[in-house]
């Protein structure tokens, strides 16, 4: 099971010199909203490497999902440096990011952020038909993702036809089908119930013991327990790291 949820591409020469895959070094978010400054993110150093799952946890507020943001390339950062692959993320050019942004990380929200009009198989195309993949290829890799998503029966549904955990393994198909280097998830089970959630769980775990890189922003403790590696941040800092 699960055979194709592999990147297909290995690890091997594809990290920074050090084989990291993300290098946060010093980064600083600072948020300037009419008189109101918020310093979001006060000095993070964080590292990871090619194949880790990492969940990160904390208070509402702390700075978690503007972390996943400046990871992800959504959000760039007031200071400090960011290296993807040993390459510094400040001196990419916008066709550049949004590359990055599109291909080489997938993204699962709380919300799913699914298009509404669009079936659970246009969903997962459309990332393919972006990249230029021709119609065959794009209709058997939806095919393939959705099928080990377990919604082979489900593919021609709309959104609203779909429960919230068959939602997410949607969106979790969606993300994938680029063969991301990273897979960003914020709260990607805050909107389920508890058996859905832990569905989602065996996702992410099958997807780790497939060879993905996953970070994973959660209040739930079944997952930040699962995680080999967990990180807390408190107050714009990670205060933990284990
Ligand atoms: N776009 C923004 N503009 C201004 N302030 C922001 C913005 N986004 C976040 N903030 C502020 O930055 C701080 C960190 O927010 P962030 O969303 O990263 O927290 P979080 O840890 O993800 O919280 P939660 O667990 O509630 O999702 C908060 O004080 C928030 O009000
Ligand atoms: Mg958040």
């Amino acid at each position: 099971m699960f055979g194709h949820f592999g990147n297909g591409a290995g690890n091997g020469g594809k990290n920074g010199g050090n084989g990291a895959l993300v290098e946060l070094a010093g980064i600083r978010k600072v948020y300037e909203t009419g008189p109101v400054t918020v310093e979001a993110l006060s000095g993070v150093d964080l590292t990871l490497r090619a194949g880790e799952f990492v969940s990160v946890v904390g208070p509402s507020g702390s700075g978690k999902s503007t972390l996943m943001n400046i990871v992800g390339c959504l959000d760039t950062p007031t200071g400090g440096s960011y290296r993807l692959k040993g390459e510094e993320v400040g001196r990419f050019t916008l066709d550049r990011l949004a590359e990055v942004r599109n291909r080489r990380i997938g993204f699962v929200f709380q919300n799913f952020n699914l298009l509404p009009q669009l079936s659970a198989f246009e969903n997962v195309e459309l990332p393919l038909l972006f990249a230029g993949m021709a119609t065959r290829a794009r209709r058997e890799r939806a095919e393939e993702l959705l099928t080990e998503v377990g919604l082979a029966d489900r593919m021609r549904h709309k959104p609203t036809e779909l429960s919230g955990g068959q939602m997410q393994r949607v969106a979790i198909a969606r993300a994938l089908a680029c063969r991301p280097d990273l897979i960003l998830a914020d709260e990607p089970t805050g909107n389920l119930d508890s058996s859905s959630g832990r569905d989602i769980l065996h996702v992410f775990e099958d997807l780790w013991q497939a060879g993905h890189t996953l970070l994973v922003i959660t209040h739930d403790p079944a997952i930040a327990q699962r995680a080999p590696r967990s990180v807390t941040v408190e107050d714009g800092r990670i205060v933990a790291d284990n």
